[in-house]
């Protein structure tokens, strides 16, 4: 039986979290946010990680907010969830004596803690050059490029600059040969992971997935990138489809 449904702000852009809530309250179901990609996003005035029972952030050193290694944060706005998290970060227990559940080892350590806090005082303007960056990119791509799109009352912080082709494999391949790093995400869907080949999707039961899985590309992003190194790479795209 489903018992929660786990929206993700892809690439930085919170999921619809309006329609996520309209279907998980007329099924009972809690709602886990993975904001992973998305710190400091927001739906309708309402952060990432405050959009569902409760959400994750990752603060793996790729993420737009990173430690210096692994470490995550769970936010939530049910207290029984909220205090079960806090429990299972420690091994399940409240004192170090007696372990209520089995939990693991997730405490955020304190070099990460410390990276972090510095990460923090910047993030705001990190995501803004972020914004930036992706609307030079939105500027000067070909047109033939579809760039993301951000609903009207969202922001995204691109935490990847994610545009779709239909030749991504090709273009891919040529940027690559120029120098420009790209990469292509997530291009087995999860119905198609081995670890879940015993649910029995096959091939064309989610074409939209699909399809997405078969054309995007993420361009280069950090909050650094100049106008130039952006035009840089729109060339290098150009010269890909001649
Ligand atoms: C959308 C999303 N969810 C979850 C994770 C897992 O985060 P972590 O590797 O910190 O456990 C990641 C990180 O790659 C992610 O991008």
């Amino acid at each position: 039986m489903t018992k929660a449904v786990v929206p993700v702000d892809l690439f930085g852009l919170p999921a619809d979290a309006d329609a996520v809530s309209a279907v998980a309250s007329e099924h009972g179901l809690t709602v886990i946010e993975d904001a992973c990609q998305a710190f400091g996003a927001s739906y309708k005035g309402r952060r990432a990680g405050s959009l569902g029972d409760l959400a994750v952030f990752s603060f793996f050193p790729t993420k737009n907010l990173g430690g210096y290694g692994d470490g995550g944060l769970v936010t939530g706005r049910i207290p029984e969830f909220v205090e079960m998290a806090r429990l299972l970060r420690f091994h399940g227990s409240r004192d170090k004596k007696d372990f209520d559940y089995i939990g693991y080892n997730s405490r955020l350590d304190e070099l990460q803690a410390a990276v972090l806090r510095v990460g923090l005082t910047k993030i705001d303007d990190w995501n803004a050059r972020r914004a930036q960056v992706a609307a030079w990119y939105d500027a000067c791509l070909p047109a033939d490029m579809r760039r993301p799109v951000v609903p009207d009352g969202l922001t995204h912080v691109y935490h990847l600059y994610v545009a779709r082709t239909a030749r991504r494999d090709d273009i891919a391949a040529v940027l690559k040969s120029a120098g420009v790093a790209c990469a292509a995400y997530y291009t087995t869907p999860l119905h198609l992971q081995p670890a879940l080949s015993s649910l029995g999707y096959r091939p064309g039961d989610f074409p939209a997935t699909e399809q997405a899985a078969a054309t995007n590309l993420a361009l280069p992003m950090h909050p650094h990138l100049t106008q130039d190194q952006v035009a840089e790479v729109a060339r290098a795209l150009v010269g890909a489809r001649a």
